[in-house]
């Protein structure tokens, strides 16, 4: 929540800072996405990512404003490269280069171990990609309707996933990788609730 405040303070302060100036906050040097290796270390805590809606952007290449002005679309559009969609602290897309892979609009599932030492990346890829629970991302995900550019939200087309609210809430203040945040009661049940039917198998040799 901190990192957040900061976060947002610091966007604040160059937009001011650029209204004085009459120019705009010095661009970042960009990687190009098409050299830039993804890494665990591109993975952290994921509230410090600009929450949009129900779920948290980010974009590895500047390129932010985009990022967020689609995901705030209520038309929908295409994300720009470098976009970083999360919902849960261990399912995140990213959105590759053009030509990463046209069966998944190049977005890019991976499917992360988290904890207060960081993030490991457990899979990742394209058109294989599952979760721990067997799920195959892509699958879900392209029964999104195609101006969504495959973001499921709650009423794009894809069957629902059977979290509550206060569960997704839960589990994304609880992100390990984060500085610890307060649970309401709701949160708290919602947690214990799915913790019983959620035990993660073993990670895979
Ligand atoms: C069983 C179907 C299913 C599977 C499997 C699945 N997802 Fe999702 N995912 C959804 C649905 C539905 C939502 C929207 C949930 C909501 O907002 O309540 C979602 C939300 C998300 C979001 C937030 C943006 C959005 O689309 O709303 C991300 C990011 C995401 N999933 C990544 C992944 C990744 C990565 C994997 C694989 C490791 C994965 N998902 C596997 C169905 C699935």
């Amino acid at each position: 929540m901190q990192a957040l405040a900061r976060t947002a303070l610091l966007a604040a302060a160059a937009v001011g800072l650029a209204a004085l100036t009459g120019c705009s906050p010095p661009t970042p040097a960009k990687t190009p996405p098409q050299t830039r290796q993804i890494t665990q270390a591109d993975f952290g805590c994921m509230r410090e990512l600009m929450p949009v809606g129900r779920f948290y952007v980010g974009n590895l290449a500047g390129n932010l404003e985009e990022t967020v002005r689609v995901a705030q679309s209520a038309t929908g559009g295409t994300f720009p490269a470098g976009s970083v969609v999360q919902l849960v602290p261990t399912e995140v897309m990213i959105k590759r280069e053009a030509g990463f892979s046209a069966a998944t609009n190049d977005w890019e599932f991976f499917e992360l171990d988290v904890s207060p030492r960081g993030s490991a990346i457990r899979r990742r890829g394209h058109v294989d990609v599952v979760n721990r629970f067997g799920g195959n991302c892509l699958e879900c995900h392209a029964k999104a309707g195609k101006q969504w550019d495959m973001i499921c939200s709650t009423d794009h087309g894809c069957d629902p996933i059977p979290l509550t609210d206060d569960m997704i809430r839960a589990l994304q203040k609880t992100d390990p990788r984060c500085p610890p945040a307060t649970l309401t009661d709701a949160e708290s049940e919602a947690l214990n609730s799915l913790l019983q039917f959620t035990a993660p198998p073993p990670a895979e040799p």
